[in-house]
């Protein structure tokens, strides 16, 4: 009986394709509202020009910078961009990871960018560079402001990216059918090349644009609302912005273990599980971490991994509770595949609209802890994605360690243009 009413609660993550395809729909409304004039304000779906060009301008040579800020690590890379026959560029990169620590991520601003000064500082030391006066690539998760970085060092901020962007870019080096970028980690957003003439905020009907969507947003003209369940009220009205990223709020890695706490919490309260009793642990937010909902659906099946994650959390689970959470897991996870491929198949649909081929051959990069770290969250969002584009042939690839190669090979542009300019 425990087992039925368990279901009976779960059931409700689950989304039928109709439903997804509904998601879609407005998720490709919004989207052609956010790069019309006149509806560009009211959109949920912001559609930012980004100003890469399909066309390249052909790139510098030389060394670069490139500082990436992604959701939970900072990298410092120096870039080599060479020439090559055959690809166009050669890029060669020595780079650096370090953590963000927690009082940097959530103080302020200024907390933030001393910490990456440290970083930087150390870079150069490492690398014998500190006396060279280098141009810089900056790839950020979030909007931030140039001044901010580049007072600090002798160094010219000649890009500034959004990973999205400096994702596709650094998969288009491998891939060149590679025209959208996605990222599924704390934060949850994407990128495609759209038709120039359709994106109106920017003069110019040749060619093709980046287009940064900004999607995680959507939802804010209440497009989501009957998707949304008690639990991401929860969750959205204890964040730290109420209201808004509503339908990021469904997948990234930033909510995804807090939503497990809460569907918990409400079987607790059900008496359906830990024999209706909750830690004092368990019962405050932000407990429970994204990373233990892959490492509970990574359980071999002997229940261990789910025992030990529990115990940290002060309860003490018997094997039903442990078959329980991992439920609740699945259904979490398995909706923010679902919800995330709705989005990804709305862009590339219009995409294939757009260029009105018979089959669009297209390939998408994608970076983020969710997408590389969960184990079934590939494979469920890629199913859903294909389901809902028919007529397209879709590669998907990773991008390897990082965009910030993007970055950097987006300031070499930048600097062959303004070299051009002069
Ligand atoms: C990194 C990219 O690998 O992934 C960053 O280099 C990006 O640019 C990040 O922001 C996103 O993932 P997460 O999981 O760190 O938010």
């Amino acid at each position: 009986e425990t087992a039925l009413m368990v279901e009976q609660i779960l059931s409700e993550f689950r989304l039928k394709k109709e439903q997804l395809k509904e998601v879609m729909k407005r998720m490709m409304r919004e989207m052609d509202r956010g790069l019309r004039v006149e509806t560009h304000q009211e959109s949920s779906v912001k559609m930012l020009p980004t100003y890469v060009y399909s066309t390249p301008e052909g790139s510098e040579v030389g060394d670069f910078l490139a500082l990436d800020l992604g959701g939970t690590n900072f990298r410092v890379m120096l870039v080599k961009v060479g020439e090559d026959e055959e690809r166009g560029w050669k890029v060669e990169t020595k780079h650096q990871m370090y953590s963000i620590p927690e009082d940097a991520m959530t103080g302020t601003a200024e907390m933030l960018f001393d910490y990456i000064a440290e970083c930087i500082s150390d870079f150069l030391d490492r690398h014998h560079i500190k006396h060279r006066k280098l141009p810089l690539g900056f790839t950020f998760s979030f909007p931030v402001r140039h001044e901010d970085i580049d007072k600090d060092f002798e160094m010219d901020v000649v890009a500034m990216v959004n990973d999205t962007v400096a994702t596709m870019i650094s998969c288009y080096y491998e891939d060149r059918s590679c025209e959208v970028g996605m990222i599924v980690g704390t934060g949850c957003n994407a990128c495609y090349m759209e038709e120039m003439r359709t994106v109106e905020l920017v003069e110019g009907e040749e060619g093709r644009m980046c287009v940064n969507t900004e999607w995680g947003a959507f939802g804010a003209n209440g497009e989501l609302e009957e998707f949304r369940l008690e639990y991401d009220r929860v969750v959205d009205e204890t964040s730290i912005n109420p209201g808004q990223q509503l339908y990021e709020k469904l997948i990234s890695g930033k909510y995804m273990g807090e939503l497990v706490r809460v569907v918990l919490l409400k079987l607790v309260n059900e008496e359906l599980l830990f024999n209706g009793e909750a830690s004092d642990l368990l019962k405050t937010r932000g407990s429970f971490d994204t990373r233990y909902v892959s490492q509970i659906e990574s359980d071999s099946g002997d229940r261990k991994q789910i025992y030990n994650i529990l115990s940290t959390l002060g309860v003490l689970p018997s094997e039903m509770d442990c078959d329980i959470v991992r439920l609740a897991c699945e259904s979490v996870s398995t909706r923010a595949a679902h919800m995330c491929g709705a989005g990804l198949a709305a862009v590339i649909n219009r995409m294939r609209e757009r260029r009105s081929q018979e089959v669009l051959k297209i390939t998408v990069g994608v970076d983020g802890s969710v997408y590389k770290l969960h184990p079934c969250f590939q494979d469920r969002f890629h199913k859903v994605v294909r389901e809902l584009t028919p007529h397209c042939d879709i590669t998907f690839i990773q991008s390897e360690e990082g965009s910030g190669r993007g970055a950097a090979l987006i300031s070499a542009v930048a600097c062959k243009m303004a070299a051009c300019m002069l």
